[in-house]
């Protein structure tokens, strides 16, 4: 599929039948999450650019590699992108994160802002979007909507599973941005779950359910 990229490493998919499984305790589904974050997050900063740096070893000089700019944003999607933010900033702790927190209109359906904070500087930065469930794919287009009204304008999102009707409708509103996902399930169901999925990842992951 064009512009999704699936990290189908071994550990991923073991780490993610384990989230899938709904006797998972919620401590376990959380350190879990944080795992399976950090995997994609080195994926996803795969391509960073790098320049080299001239610095002596105990033995000699050499020129070695280093990232060209640590400019990165993490945005989490509230509240789920939480649980994988934590792992994320373990990978690049100088990250900047924003917050954008959404609700969906019971009315008309459609999603609402109810909390928006992001760096100022977001147009020089890589932001990643993280969301672990692309489901329907509204909300997540919308944070990125918003995400671009204030400057951004290189975007990926990160989520750990994926609806082949999120991606398609992702696609369609935001061609310009990768996706990348441990897995692209079946189906949604006609609640907007993913099937075959892991439940609600914010109530599993916060023990609210
Ligand atoms: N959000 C979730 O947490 N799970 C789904 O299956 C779909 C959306």
């Amino acid at each position: 599929m064009a512009n999704v990229t699936v990290v189908d490493h071994p550990l991923v998919q073991h780490k993610l039948t384990l989230l899938r499984d709904k006797n998972r305790s919620t401590a376990g589904f959380r350190r879990l999450i944080k795992e399976v974050a950090l995997f994609l997050g080195y994926e996803v900063t795969r391509d960073l650019p790098m320049n080299t740096i001239r610095i002596e070893t105990p033995l000699c000089e050499m020129d070695a590699p280093s990232l060209q700019g640590k400019k990165m944003v993490f945005a989490s999607v509230l509240r789920a992108g939480e649980g994988m933010i934590e792992g994320l900033i373990e990978l690049v702790p100088s990250a900047r994160i924003a917050h954008i927190g959404l609700y969906r209109d019971p009315e008309t359906l459609k999603p609402v802002q109810y909390y928006f904070k992001a760096p100022e500087d977001i147009s020089d930065r890589l932001v990643i979007v993280v969301d672990p469930m692309l489901a329907t794919g509204n909300s997540v287009a919308h944070a990125i909507q918003l995400l671009k009204d204030k400057g951004a304008n290189n975007l990926r999102l990160l989520c750990l599973l994926a609806a082949p009707e999120g991606i398609a409708a992702l696609q369609a509103r935001h061609p310009d941005v990768p996706i990348f996902t441990a897995a692209i399930d079946e189906c949604l169901n006609d609640h907007g779950y993913i099937v075959p999925g892991l439940g609600d990842a914010g109530d599993r992951m916060f023990g609210t359910k």
